[in-house]
């Protein structure tokens, strides 16, 4: 019996670990913060994991031209709409469009530059992502 309880219990425990929801994809996201906050917008939250696993590296730091640092690149909306960096995607083909400026600007503000290594500091302003269901293609 009591060998029974102990088997019960460790098959609960290891339930329960498995149930802990796996941190929404906060960590490792990168903070871009060069031109927003002074432009009156919040800083780019940019998923950098969510986006890891949908492309190869080569395809951003490559073919796009995305140097491997957080804040490295001078990104601005005039190069998005022309196409260049995020607006390579994001231009309601590949992904959702650049007037959904909240999907990305969506940062507290005042975050600095920076690659996120926190699961439990929150990057995202209440109410500031409302995810992409309610983004218009
Ligand atoms: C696909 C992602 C994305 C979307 C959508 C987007 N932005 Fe940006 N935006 C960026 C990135 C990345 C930067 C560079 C951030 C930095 O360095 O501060 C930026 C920078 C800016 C800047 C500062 C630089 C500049 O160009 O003056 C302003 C202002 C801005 N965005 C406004 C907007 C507005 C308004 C919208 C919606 C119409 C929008 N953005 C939509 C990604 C996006
Ligand atoms: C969809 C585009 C995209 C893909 C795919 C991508 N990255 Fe990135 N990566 C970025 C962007 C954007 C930044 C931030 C650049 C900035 O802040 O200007 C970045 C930053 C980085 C950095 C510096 C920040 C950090 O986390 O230390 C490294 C290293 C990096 N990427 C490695 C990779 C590797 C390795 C892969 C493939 C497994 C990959 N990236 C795939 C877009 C991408
Ligand atoms: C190589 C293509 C590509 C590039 C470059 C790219 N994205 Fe994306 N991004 C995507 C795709 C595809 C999705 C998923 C779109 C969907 O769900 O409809 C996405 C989704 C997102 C999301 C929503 C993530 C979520 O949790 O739903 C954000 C935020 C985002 N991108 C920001 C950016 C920013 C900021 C940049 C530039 C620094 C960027 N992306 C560059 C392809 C790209």
């Amino acid at each position: 019996m009591k060998r029974l309880l102990a088997t019960v219990g460790m098959g609960l425990a290891l339930v329960l670990f498995l149930a802990i929801p796996v941190s929404r994809a906060e960590y490792g996201d990168v903070v871009i913060n060069n031109f927003s906050d002074a432009a009156g917008m919040r800083p780019v939250v940019f998923p950098h994991w969510f986006h890891r696993v949908r492309f190869r590296c080569k395809v951003c730091h490559a073919d796009l031209g995305f140097k491997f640092q957080a804040g490295g690149n001078e990104i601005n909306m005039v190069k998005i709409i022309d196409g260049e960096y995020c607006g390579a995607c994001h231009n309601g083909e590949i992904a959702w469009s650049v007037e959904n400026c909240n999907l990305c600007h969506s940062g507290v503000p005042g975050t600095p530059t920076q690659v996120h290594e926190s699961t439990i500091q929150k990057l995202v302003a209440p109410g500031g992502k409302t995810g992409p269901a309610a983004a218009k293609k």
